[in-house]
């Protein structure tokens, strides 16, 4: 997919580049990301969404975020949704339009609120009572009013690992609609001074393949505006559908085209609209693993090699957990390639393990591969997103640097960490120093 080819000496390229060179030049591990096809993805969603049905995207930040990374969301017409005053601080140094920064988080501490009014971000998407009264105090006390979509638990599950969904009524996210929650929710934000409600927003997993859902979810939603129209005499403007598509990681994952998704959502938002007499809301998208997830690929630098006879070869690589949690956490699976010899046919079936103290880090179980020797380079497909957004120091290992190719071109986007970045906020208090001749 994207820009990535075998080249002439059988070796992965990306973006034009010899992955085996970047290995050699910028070292392992290291996060490849594939400039054109990150575009392309964003592309693929600005002509399905908002050039066809008029619908606003915005790239979820929480997959994959830095300077340089805003930088092509910008260029590519996406608004951006962050979920931490981190994101948002991140996206204010890149000096990313704030008009088009929408604010998530189901328990944003009032510093990050107010960061929030001072930096006038689009939209705040309040997700409970609590956050709602706070930021109409805060909004009142600086003087200016907060623009707002309220976000609801529509009561919907979706087919996708447990800890990814969010749709369903036994969540942390969201008021819930069933209940009276959401109502009441509406019926505050409404008479509140500070606040201007927008409309209304759900999010009902990530990794979904059904497209149905997203109707499901869509229509749900309208029903209850139609509902709040009814007792209010308020209809939601806005209507924002989360994220969710799922991506090819592995055997057996069949994603969708992103313009039938559009085409589907629309057509359930419409129809709904039409059913109830509301008018047809602004819809907004949050898509992130689908744009981030495919450009992103991990090489590795292939260590010990241990081969228990009869039962498993253990393929030993320099990362693991640390620059890619997913398996460890939701049993993901990932596809790979040995980048140094792309063109060999399969030979073995092996195992790859990382290099944390932990039995549990495996990136890969049981993959066919060409005979692999320590030295080997090892390239994982579609770490794009949800990998160094989650990446950690565990067991100090330093996290890896990303590089961005385009046309034969690598530049560093993120520095790889160095052993005195693991000590930079490690204090040693004056009585322990005492102690120390
Ligand atoms: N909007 C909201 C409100 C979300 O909670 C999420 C993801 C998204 C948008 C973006 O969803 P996407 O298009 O990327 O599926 N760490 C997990 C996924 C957690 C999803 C969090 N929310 C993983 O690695 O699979």
């Amino acid at each position: 997919h994207g820009t990535m080819t075998i080249n002439s000496r059988g070796h992965l390229e990306i973006g034009g580049c010899d992955t085996v060179e970047l290995a050699s030049t910028f070292g392992t591990p290291l996060y490849v990301v594939d400039e054109e096809l990150f575009r392309q993805n964003c592309r693929e969603y600005y002509r399905a969404f908002t050039e066809k049905h008029g619908a606003e995207v915005i790239y979820a930040a929480k997959t994959l975020l830095n300077l340089a990374i805003c930088r092509l969301v910008e260029e590519e017409g996406l608004g951006m949704d962050v979920v931490s005053g981190g994101e948002l601080y991140t996206a204010l140094q890149a000096k990313f339009p704030m008009s088009r920064v929408y604010f998530h988080g189901n328990n944003k501490s009032r510093e990050e609120l107010r960061l929030a009014l001072e930096a006038r971000v689009g939209r705040f998407m309040v997700d409970n009572l609590y956050e709602l009264e706070m930021l109409n105090q805060l909004a009142g006390e600086m003087h200016t009013r907060a623009d707002v979509i309220l976000r609801l638990t529509p009561g919907i599950e979706a087919h996708t690992h447990e800890y990814i969904k969010t749709g369903q009524i036994d969540s942390k996210f969201g008021l819930v609609i069933e209940n009276g929650q959401a109502l009441a929710g509406v019926k505050r934000a409404l008479e509140m001074d500070h606040i201007v409600l927008h409309g209304l927003h759900c999010h009902i997993g990530s990794q979904i393949f059904e497209l149905d859902s997203y109707a499901h979810a869509a229509g749900v939603m309208m029903d209850f505006a139609a509902l709040v129209a009814r007792e209010t005499g308020w209809a939601p403007s806005e209507l924002d559908l989360g994220g969710g598509l799922g991506i090819y990681y592995a055997e057996g994952d069949q994603p969708r085209p992103v313009a039938e998704y559009a085409d589907v959502v629309m057509r359930s938002v419409r129809e709904k609209a039409m059913a109830h007499g509301l008018p047809v809301p602004r819809v907004i998208v949050e898509p992130g693993r689908s744009i981030s997830g495919p450009a992103g690929t991990t090489l590795y630098t292939v260590g010990a090699v241990k081969d228990i006879p009869g039962v498993r070869k253990y393929v030993a690589v320099d990362g693991g957990m640390g620059d890619n949690p997913r398996p460890a956490l939701y049993q993901s699976r990932y596809e790979a390639c040995v980048a140094n010899k792309a063109a060999a046919p399969a030979e073995e079936v092996v195992s790859i393990a990382g290099k944390c103290c932990e039995s549990g880090d495996m990136l890969i179980w049981d993959i066919a591969l060409p005979g692999v020797q320590p030295g080997d380079i090892l390239a994982v497909s579609c770490t794009g997103a949800y990998n160094y957004s989650m990446s950690m120091n565990y067991n100090r290992l330093p996290r890896p640097a990303m590089v961005l190719v385009k046309d034969g071109r690598a530049d560093i986007i993120v520095e790889r960490e160095t052993y005195a970045d693991l000590l930079r906020n490690d204090v040693i208090p004056e009585r322990l120093r005492k102690s120390r001749r």
